[in-house]
């Protein structure tokens, strides 16, 4: 079957998706290098696609948008879609989609995942016992954090936040949640709290943030926040850097004011600054919560689900501004 719609995809993904649209009929273009597209390139290939599958490093701008004519749906390969301009292609009446769901749980174990190599000094001690300095057990080599019974606050308690809180049920934890609304399936199975932001930085050993960046979110965490945390507690985020004061972050983390943080995103990414990289108490990670096999793959048939929806005329099953459609 071939249709003479045309699909851009800005960079290589997993089999599934690129299976799905060519089963479509679709003509696709792929980017055929592992690397973020130049401005240029996007606007070249916008300028000719009915379709776009971008990735969270695509920023889909209403210029952008200008040079695509034909452009009736944008399908972002992520949950989080901050790299779009969703009001300014409702405005143009284009769809944007979304990946939820398939990744909650891969990203909430990502989390856990750093939550313990900071709190048990994983990498730190992975890179001492390569190098030889082992020399015998010894009662103050590598002192961590206990993680059982401490106080975890989960920094929005949307679908990753409550993957992550549930997550906790094995180590007997005392849950604090920050949330606009409350979760009352936290508050069933795990006793939670819902707190203001500032009690729960306050309280809590471990706080994980889990909001999408919004003109709300950005800096919510900031030098004053940091201030209120305990000098033992961790912070870990697999959200958005923008959400954190970078900088403040650093800070925090030099003068030990907080003990560590386990990080998936930065301020600037993918700039990471020497002096964060240079720090023991944190671990760093390249943007990979959702990195399995298996979620990279369903990420890849649900952006491609969306787009095969929108120009087939159907609701996306998978869409940000479903006010487009109506
Ligand atoms: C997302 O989906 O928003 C993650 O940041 C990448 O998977």
């Amino acid at each position: 079957m071939s249709n003479s719609m045309h699909i851009y995809v800005t960079r290589k993904i997993p089999s599934q998706g690129i299976e799905l649209l060519k089963e479509a009929g679709f003509t696709l273009t792929i980017n055929s290098e592992d690397r973020i597209p130049s401005l240029e390139e996007l606007k070249e290939n916008l300028s000719k696609c009915d379709g776009l599958l971008c990735l969270l490093t695509d920023p889909i701008t209403s210029e952008l948008m200008d040079a695509a004519p034909k452009l009736k749906v944008i399908a972002n390969y992520a949950v989080g879609f901050n790299n779009i301009a969703v009001n300014e292609a409702t405005k143009r009446g284009i769809l944007v989609c979304n990946t939820p769901d398939v990744l909650t749980h891969t990203t909430a174990e990502h989390a856990w995942a750093l939550l313990f190599a900071v709190a048990r000094r994983i990498v730190e001690a992975d890179t001492f016992t390569r190098s030889g300095k082992f020399h015998g057990w010894g009662p103050l080599v590598m002192i961590g954090h206990d993680i059982h019974k401490k106080t975890l606050g989960v920094v929005g308690s949307g679908r990753i936040g409550s993957a992550f809180a549930l997550k906790s049920r094995g180590f007997e934890m005392e849950v604090l949640y920050y949330n606009r609304t409350p979760n009352k399936e936290l508050e069933s199975l795990l006793d939670a709290k819902k707190v203001s932001l500032d009690e729960l930085l306050k309280r809590s050993d471990f706080v994980s943030i889990h909001l999408p960046l919004t003109d709300q979110t950005r800096h919510l965490i900031g030098k004053r926040e940091l201030s209120l945390m305990k000098k033992s507690a961790i912070l870990i985020n697999t959200a958005r850097g923008q959400i954190v004061d970078e900088e403040a972050l650093i800070s925090a983390l030099k003068n030990n004011s907080i003990a560590g943080a386990g990080l998936d995103v930065y301020e600037h990414e993918p700039t990471i600054p020497d002096l964060l990289k240079s720090l023991d108490n944190v671990v760093l990670q390249p943007h990979s919560g959702s990195a399995t096999i298996d979620t990279r793959q369903r990420m890849s048939a649900m952006a491609a689900e969306n787009i095969i929806a929108a120009l087939k005329g159907n609701q996306p099953p998978n869409c940000v501004n479903p006010e487009v459609f109506e």
